[in-house]
C-alpha cells in the first residue's frame, strides 16, 4: 500500500473510537478571516488536510505569518499583507476552491485580489457568478482572465444582496467582503451551514456588527477595522456522518469522539430511518446498526438544515444493502453520482434519472441526479478509482461492506478531507493488505 492506493479485505465490522478534529470546510475559511485584521489570532482544533497546509502557504506568501504553536493551535498574524507573488499563484493554480474568498480581505486591506484559478471536486460547473456578481454590486471592478481574476476597489460599499442560490462559498464570500465595507449590507436567501455560523460567531468576536434574522439573512453593517479571534473550530460533522456509515454498512459499532447532534439533525433522522442507531455522550456519539436489516429509505439532499450533499455518497452505498428500492435526489450539484458506475461494478445496482424524486429542483430533466438504488445485493472486491473526496470515502464504505479484496486506486485525494484515514481504518479493525 502507498499513498496512492489502498487495498481492502470486506466483510468484517468495524469497531472502536477514532477522533475528529476541526471542520475542513470551516477551519480553512477562519484561516482566511484572519487576514481582515492586522492584529494576532488563534485558532484551535485545525484539521490536518490538505486546505488547511494551504493556507497556511497562502498566508505567508500574502506577507502573514502562520504557525502551528501548539498541537492543533495555529497562530497568525498579518501585519502587512499584499497579493501572491507569481510563483505562489502558480503553486496555488487548481488546488483549491478556498482561495477565492480572499477578495474580502484582500481588498479591504491592499485595494486589489489577485485571485488564482480554482480548483475542487469535480462534482458539477462550481461557477462563481454569485461571488462576481455581488462583490461587483459592492463597487468591485473585476476582470476574468485564464490565469484567474482580477479585482480592484478602493472601498467597498454595503449594498442589498439577494442569493438566487444560497450557496455557502458565495456567502462566506459576501459575510468577509461586507464586514469592513462602508455602510450596510442586507444579504438575504444566505446559506446557513453550521460552517456558516462558525465563520459568523469568529467574524463577531473580531469586532463585525452582523445581525441573523430569520428567513436566511444577514445584516451587516461594516466597521473600519476589526481585532483578531481566538476560536475553537467546530468538529467535522461530514467526516463524522461518513464514519457513522462505516458502522452502519459493516454491522460495527463506533465512537466518535466531540461528534455534535445539533450539527448532524438531518443526517440522523435518515441514519435512523435506514435502521441506524446511536447515542449522545458527554463528548461525542456512538454510531451502530440499530435493526438486524437496512431500511430502503428516501434522500434529497439540500442546503442547510436539509441533508447535506457531501453526506450522500457514503450513505447511498450503506442503502445498497437495504431490503428494497431507496431514491437519492441530490439537489445540490448537478454530477454528484460520479461513483455509481465503480459500485455497480461490485455488484450494487443502482440507475440514474435525469428527473426529481421529490421535490421540483433546479435539475430537473437536465441532469442525472436521481439515483435508484436496489437492494439488497451483495458487494463484491472490484479495482475502482476515487474521483472526489466524498465518492472516494463511499468506496472505501463499499470496500469494507464488499466480500473479497478491494483495490481503491486514487486514493490520495481522500486526504484532502479525512485526516489519517488509513489509520482510524486500522484503528478500527479493517484489514488493510
Ligand atoms: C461548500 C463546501 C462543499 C459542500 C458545499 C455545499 C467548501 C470548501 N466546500 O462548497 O464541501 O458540498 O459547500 O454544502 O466549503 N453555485 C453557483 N454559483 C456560485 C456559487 C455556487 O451556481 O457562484 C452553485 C454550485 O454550482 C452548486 C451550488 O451552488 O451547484 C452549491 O455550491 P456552494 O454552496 O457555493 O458550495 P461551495 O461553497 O463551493
Amino acid at each position: 500500500m502507498d499513498n496512492t492506493h489502498i487495498k481492502i479485505q470486506g466483510g468484517v465490522p468495524l469497531n472502536g473510537q477514532i477522533e475528529v478534529f476541526g471542520e475542513k470546510n470551516s477551519v480553512a475559511k477562519i484561516m482566511v478571516a484572519s487576514l481582515l485584521s492586522d492584529k494576532p489570532s488563534i485558532l484551535r482544533n485545525i484539521c490536518h488536510v490538505v486546505d488547511t497546509e494551504l493556507m497556511t502557504n497562502v498566508i505567508r506568501a500574502v506577507g502573514g505569518e502562520a504557525e502551528e504553536i501548539e498541537e492543533r493551535v495555529i497562530r497568525i498574524e498579518n501585519k502587512d499583507i499584499h497579493n501572491m507573488d507569481e510563483k505562489t499563484l502558480q503553486e496555488v493554480v487548481g488546488k483549491s476552491r478556498v482561495p477565492i474568498l480572499l477578495c474580502g480581505p484582500l481588498l479591504a486591506r491592499t485595494g486589489e485580489a489577485i485571485i488564482p484559478a480554482l480548483g475542487g471536486d469535480i462534482i458539477g460547473n462550481r461557477p462563481v457568478d454569485l461571488h462576481l456578481t455581488a462583490l461587483k454590486k459592492m463597487g468591485a471592478k473585476i476582470e476574468e482572465k485564464a490565469s484567474g481574476i482580477y479585482l480592484k476597489a478602493k472601498k467597498l460599499h454595503g449594498r442589498p444582496i439577494r442569493l438566487d442560490y444560497p450557496s455557502v462559498g458565495a456567502t462566506e464570500q459576501i459575510l468577509m467582503a461586507a464586514v469592513l465595507a462602508e455602510g450596510i449590507t442586507q444579504l438575504s436567501n444566505a446559506a446557513i451551514e453550521p460552517q456558516i455560523m462558525d465563520l459568523v460567531v469568529t467574524l463577531r468576536q473580531m469586532g463585525a456588527d452582523i445581525i441573523f434574522e430569520p428567513e436566511r439573512t444577514f445584516i451587516i453593517n461594516g466597521v473600519n477595522s476589526l481585532s483578531g479571534y481566538d476560536h475553537t473550530a467546530i468538529p467535522d460533522r461530514l467526516e463524522i456522518a461518513s464514519w457513522a456509515c462505516v458502522a452502519l454498512g459493516t454491522n460495527g459499532k463506533i465512537s466518535v469522539t466531540d461528534a455534535r447532534a445539533e450539527h448532524m439533525r438531518s443526517f440522523l433522522d435518515k441514519f435512523e430511518a435506514a435502521g441506524g442507531a446511536f447515542t449522545i455522550k458527554d463528548h461525542g456519539m456512538e454510531f451502530w446498526r440499530g435493526e438486524d436489516v437496512i431500511t430502503p429509505t428516501h434522500v434529497e439532499t439540500d442546503v442547510s438544515p436539509g441533508f447535506a450533499t457531501d453526506w450522500q455518497p457514503p450513505f447511498a452505498v450503506v442503502l445498497t444493502q437495504a431490503n428494497g428500492q431507496s431514491i437519492v435526489h441530490e439537489t445540490v450539484y448537478e454530477s454528484r453520482f460520479g461513483y455509481v458506475e465503480a459500485l455497480n461494478k461490485m455488484g450494487a445496482d443502482i440507475t440514474l434519472e435525469k428527473r426529481c424524486r421529490g421535490m421540483l429542483c433546479r435539475f430537473n430533466d437536465e441532469y442525472y441526479h436521481t439515483a435508484i438504488i436496489n437492494g439488497p445485493t451483495p458487494l463484491h472486491g472490484a479495482e475502482i478509482e476515487v474521483p472526489d473526496i466524498r465518492a472516494g470515502f463511499s468506496y472505501i464504505v463499499g470496500a469494507l461492506m464488499a466480500q473479497g479484496t478491494t483495490t481503491v486506486t486514487n486514493s490520495q485525494i481522500l486526504n484532502r478531507g479525512y485526516e489519517k484515514f488509513t489509520e482510524k481504518l486500522q484503528n478500527l479493525g479493517a484489514q488493510l493488505l
